[in-house]
């Protein structure tokens, strides 16, 4: 199959009716197309259509127990999709949607059982990206989309590097520029008793609590599952996020990690914040140690640049774990096979 790339946007970014109409046409007849979101690019297919689904699952390697997110361009549109839509739903869709939100309900029987991987769930978003919601509205369905990566590896936030990933396996992507979040979702389910983030993103536990109050955040956000444990989402039980390079997260101030790099191998890459490439001979930048959006807009390219490079060792800067910086370290951690070394503790 020859995999196309189409400009979804003008110069001036107006929609590119022509490519939005010819992705749309594709997803009519249940094919995977690749699309931009602010977050981070999606496998697209019509979430009604199980023979489509089944063929993002084969594109992507994914396991199937991994449910995907039914994405939506109006409210309204929830409705096909849920048995019911609570006010919890309602509020965080006014507060959060159009956005990097993906809200967990108990799904109607519309669901074909390869979206929700058999769960009695449903995963729900309404993307902000222009081109995203016009695919949407001109399929005249809800889209069913991962992340457009090969299983395991990091989520592209650019045209090209879906077409690395998904060369031959996808017959259009559409290129929308660069994913302005440049981390998936923010995933919180509403099926348990207090509302719980299964997955950190764009929208902050922060900003979940000024809405609804009491907020968990599931023990997988930041610990790795034990032995036997069952993942509330079962996307986050995966080695992700991974390149091949071995990464090892070191927290400590600047100091600390310099003088812990200094006795590592010569040939050893490190991850760090912007500006500090200078003290060490491999270095790859991930954003302002000060500023959380751009660390997650940087970190999965910085990944991908750090595998290009032939890094087989890396050292990472530790994120602070406030707004952003949670779901920043949530990818990293996972990187790094949660390997963390605790330069405070000493
Ligand atoms: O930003 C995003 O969310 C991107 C863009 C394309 O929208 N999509 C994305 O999809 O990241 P994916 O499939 O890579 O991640 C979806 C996550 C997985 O961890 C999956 O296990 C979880 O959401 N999930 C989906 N449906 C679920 C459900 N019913 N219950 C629990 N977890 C669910
Ligand atoms: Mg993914």
């Amino acid at each position: 199959m020859q995999t196309e790339i189409l400009p979804a946007l003008t110069g001036d970014n107006e929609l590119n009716t022509e490519s939005i109409d010819r992705a749309a046409a594709l997803l009519r007849v249940g094919e995977v197309v690749g699309i931009p979101t602010e977050t981070v690019y999606g496998l697209a297919a019509n979430a009604f259509d199980e023979k489509a689904v089944a063929k993002i699952f084969k594109a992507k390697g994914r396991p199937q127990d991994n449910p995907l997110i039914v994405h939506i361009s109006a409210f309204e549109e929830i409705r096909e999709l849920v048995s019911a839509v609570p006010e919890a739903a309602k509020k965080l869709a006014d507060a959060f949607w159009p956005g990097p939100l993906t809200i967990i309900l108990p799904k109607s029987s519309r669901i074909p059982d390869a979206v929700s991987a058999g769960l009695p769930s449903v995963a729900v978003r309404m993307p902000s990206h222009s081109v995203a919601r016009a695919v949407i509205a001109r399929a005249g369905v809800p889209l069913a989309a991962p992340s457009a990566n090969l299983s395991g590896s990091p989520s592209p936030t650019n045209a090209k590097t879906v077409f690395d990933d998904m060369q031959g396996r996808i017959p259009l992507i559409l290129d929308g520029g660069g994913s302005r979040v440049g981390v998936e979702s923010t995933v919180i389910t509403l099926c348990t008793e207090v509302p719980r983030v299964l997955r950190p993103g764009g929208v902050t536990v922060e900003q979940l609590r000024a809405v609804l109050g009491a907020v968990e955040v599931d023990d997988a956000v930041l610990h790795q599952l034990k032995a036997g444990e069952k993942a509330a989402s079962p996307g986050m039980k995966y080695k992700h996020y991974a390149p091949r390079a071995d990464i090892t997260i070191v927290r400590g101030s600047l100091a600390q990690f310099r003088q812990y790099v200094a006795e590592q191998a010569a040939d050893a890459f490190v991850l760090c914040f912007a500006g500090e490439e200078r003290y060490f001979p491999h270095a790859v930048p991930y954003g302002a140690a000060e500023s959380d959006s751009e660390q997650a807009n940087r970190l999965f390219d910085a990944l991908r640049e750090l595998d290009a490079l032939g890094a087989k060792t890396v050292y990472a800067r530790c994120p602070s774990l406030d707004g952003v910086g949670l779901a920043v370290y949530n990818r990293l951690i996972r990187a790094a096979g949660f390997h963390l070394i605790d330069l405070t503790e000493e």
